[in-house]
């Protein structure tokens, strides 16, 4: 990989920096104001087909947005396809079998192009789209600034090096998010979006199996004892062949963007590893505080998740920002 490959953060391997970087050239509220005035109403629209014929579909577009931002900044580089020239961000090992809701993005896309050809950029598409699904499930509103441009490079390697996973330590997690200009702050309230959606056997197995019993049961709950054997039954210890199966993040309103995820944690139900230690790490004291926090007052999770879905959305690559382009398919680079 050349040095212009490289993230400026990882370049200069600075942590300040790397926050100034991610947010210092202009995103603007109204950057299709002239060239693609309905740009907003299109999306919107699209959305809302895809979450009334399946709630589920917020959640993929919602964690489709984190894993593009995570990698390489906000420049749609998730969503291309692997071509003879180009090694795409999908079957990275966090995305593989797991990200979903490319098709929403190719419609609202179609769109798009009918609309006001080469205008927006897919980066763009993604994050109006991201922040509606939130939206549509109950959720809070933010604005968005616009103006992204698309990469002609995807980073396979990024994508597994950059991206948090369900086993991974809270300092490391942690780190991630630092490294991207991202707060602790931020990195507890954006988690709040495993409060729709579903997550796969294989990553929750070693929760389900390890610490899940001792920390949510206490011995005599028995609403945890019938969950967990819930859990069980679909995953059971050992087979790859139930390594697909899935189960609700937010065993109370999963399909409802609310914060009884924090509620969740605090029972000491948290699905994954990743979810339970931001609660119970004994190096967690300032992420437990914030999940109290959430807990108890939804309005202040609500207002932290859309400051911190901005600074998601503002992550940059500086590569995609001067030499992208509006890609007009979001698969494949123009040619
Ligand atoms: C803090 C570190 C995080 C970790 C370790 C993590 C890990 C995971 C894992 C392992 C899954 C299940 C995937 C599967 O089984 O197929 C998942 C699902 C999900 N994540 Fe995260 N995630 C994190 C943060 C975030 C953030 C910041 C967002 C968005 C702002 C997000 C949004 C989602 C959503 C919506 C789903 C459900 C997707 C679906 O229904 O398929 N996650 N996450």
């Amino acid at each position: 990989m050349g040095i212009s490959n490289l993230s400026p953060c990882l370049v200069y391997g600075l942590m300040g920096l790397c926050a100034f970087l991610s947010v210092s050239h202009s995103l603007t509220l109204d950057y299709y104001a002239k060239t693609c005035p309905t740009v907003l109403q299109v999306v919107r629209k699209e959305m809302e087909c895809a979450v009334l014929s399946d709630p589920r579909n917020a959640a993929f577009v919602v964690r489709l947005h984190f894993h593009d931002c995570f990698v390489q900044g906000c420049d749609g580089s998730v969503l291309l396809d692997d071509t003879i020239t180009l090694q795409g961000e999908k079957k990275a090992s966090t995305n593989i079998h797991s990200l979903k809701g490319f098709r929403i993005i190719d419609r609202i896309k179609n769109s798009l192009e009918s609309e006001c050809p080469g205008i927006v950029s897919c980066a763009d598409i993604l994050t109006i789209a991201a922040r509606d699904a939130v939206i549509l499930v109950g959720g809070p509103y933010w604005e968005i600034p616009l103006g992204r441009m698309d990469s002609t490079t995807a980073g396979y390697e990024l994508a597994d090096a950059n991206l948090p996973s369900a086993n991974e330590g809270l300092l490391s997690i942690i780190s991630k998010f630092l490294y991207q200009g991202l707060s602790v702050t931020d990195m507890v309230a954006l988690s709040g979006a495993h409060t729709i959606g579903m997550a796969r056997c294989e990553n929750f197995r070693e929760r389900i199996y390890g610490d899940f019993e001792a920390t949510s049961n206490d011995g005599n709950n028995p609403i945890s004892k019938s969950y967990l054997d819930k859990l069980r039954s679909i995953c059971p210890p050992v087979g790859k062949a139930a390594e697909n199966n899935i189960t609700a993040m937010d065993n109370v309103t999963p399909e409802v963007f609310d914060n009884s995820y924090f509620h969740m944690l605090m029972r000491e139900e948290g699905l994954m590893n990743s979810d339970q230690e931001l609660y119970s790490s004994l190096l967690g004291m300032e992420t437990r505080a914030l999940v109290k926090k959430y807990a108890a007052e939804p309005l202040a999770f609500f207002q932290q998740f859309s400051d911190s879905m901005v600074k998601l959305g503002n992550i940059t690559n500086y590569d995609s920002y001067f030499t992208g382009e509006v890609r007009t398919n979001c698969r494949f680079i123009n040619t």
